[in-house]
């Protein structure tokens, strides 16, 4: 939870100014109770559900520890996550692997040491996971990754089971690609995946990504293939604002009734909901300047640190980490990236009297943060610290 306390804004109890103290910025800190928390409602909602953490929102090594003693799975896209969940303490059992992509290594990786189940993209991976199978001697398990053309809500970028998408098997290709995983005796089809896309935020689209996943289920058992599994993939949002986020519970509501008198074993790869909120990046005010009748804060931390506002738009608030009785302003934060798109909030209300060396902190941050900082300009990545 973040919250002022005498002025300071703390994250789960710890203030982000003193942490500044000893943390060069920019930073991001991770509060483990806000993760916990939010970890504990996707178990509380769907119980018996396989919860598999999605290690590209966050991959911090402490988090993943957390999420793996309580007991969470974790979903992986490359042989790099495949490593960090292993050595965050993840069974290899309740490892899900996802892309579209996957690189020959990664596929032999997860066979040989029995994941818990592969989401076939494409038809073409079929002899690639034979190929792995043999070379390991052991069975794959292979969900098909389906996609069915939904045009959900969301970023265009975002909306990756819409037609036209590059992921997962378009609709007439379902069929086959179930036959061709039947009739190779090294691997076994588990059943569906169908992740929808990413930052959905209403029912409707739940409801129609229900209504595709149920509707798969009964075509594929129509015609002789075994479903066991059907893996909803990741997707809730948040709203990134003080309006409350839409619950675990309310998906569950939609998704655990599609499938309730199908006997199938429920699977997700929430990424963002649970991670994004327990996260701030903490930045410092290198200077500010009046130019073209805007109040402008450069900060130390831009594109180079934080990379979604550029690609999504500014949806991050930014506030202050020390709180000023001096009047709020519209001003525009930015970072220090020769590029004009470096803008991490284009209208923050920030006091006045901010100056060089002030902090601020940019919300939401703990999904699709740190994972997507890059080195541009030359600047070293920012650290990450966490606090229990
Ligand atoms: N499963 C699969 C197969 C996925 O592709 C993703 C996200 C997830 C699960 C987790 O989705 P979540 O619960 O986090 O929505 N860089 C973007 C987000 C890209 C998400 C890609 N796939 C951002 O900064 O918003």
């Amino acid at each position: 939870m973040l919250e002022y306390r005498n002025d300071l804004l703390h994250l789960d109890g710890h203030s982000l100014a003193e942490l500044a103290r000893a943390v060069p910025t920019p930073f991001y800190a991770y509060g483990l109770p806000t993760l916990r928390e939010r970890a504990r409602a996707f178990q509380e909602a769907f119980p018996g559900a396989l919860i598999a953490f999605a290690l590209k929102a966050n991959r911090h090594p402490v988090v993943l520890h957390t999420l793996a003693r309580m007991g969470l799975a974790a979903d992986v896209v490359s042989l790099g996550e495949w490593d960090a969940a292993i050595a965050a303490g993840f069974p290899t059992e309740r490892l899900v692997v996802n892309g579209n992509a996957k690189e020959q290594a990664l596929l032999e990786r997860a066979v040989a040491a029995g994941a818990h189940s592969i989401n076939l993209d494409a038809l073409e991976e079929i002899p690639r996971l034979v190929a792995a199978a043999r070379s390991t001697g052991r069975t794959a398990r292979v969900a098909l990754r389906i996609n069915p053309g939904l045009d959900v809500r969301t970023h265009p970028h975002l909306r990756v089971a819409s037609a036209g998408s590059q992921f997962g098997l378009p609709p007439e290709q379902v069929l086959e690609a179930a036959r061709m995983v039947q009739d190779a005796p090294e691997l076994e089809l588990v059943g569906i995946h169908l992740h929808p896309g990413s930052q959905l935020l209403e029912e409707q689209d739940w409801q129609a990504v229900a209504g595709a996943a149920r509707s798969w289920v009964l075509r594929l058992r129509e015609g002789g293939f075994p479903v066991h599994v059907v893996n909803w993939g990741g997707g809730l949002g948040i709203t990134y604002t003080e309006a409350p986020d839409p619950t675990p519970f309310d998906l569950a509501r939609v998704y655990t009734a599609a499938v309730a008198d199908l006997d199938v074993a429920q699977v997700l790869e929430p990424g963002r909901w649970i991670v994004a909120r327990a996260g701030v990046m903490v930045t410092r005010v290198v200077q500010a300047k009046e130019a073209w009748g805007r109040r402008f804060v450069a900060v130390d931390a831009g594109m180079n640190a934080l990379l979604r506002p550029v690609l999504f738009g500014p949806v991050h608030r930014v506030w202050p980490v020390v709180r000023s009785a001096s009047e709020e302003v519209p001003t525009t934060v930015v970072g220090p990236n020769c590029n004009s798109g470096d803008v991490l909030s284009p209208d923050a209300l920030l006091p006045r009297d901010l100056k060089s060396g002030d902090l601020l902190a940019v919300l939401d941050v703990g999904a699709y943060g740190a994972v997507m900082a890059n080195g541009y300009n030359a600047r070293p990545l920012p650290r990450e610290v966490v606090v229990g």
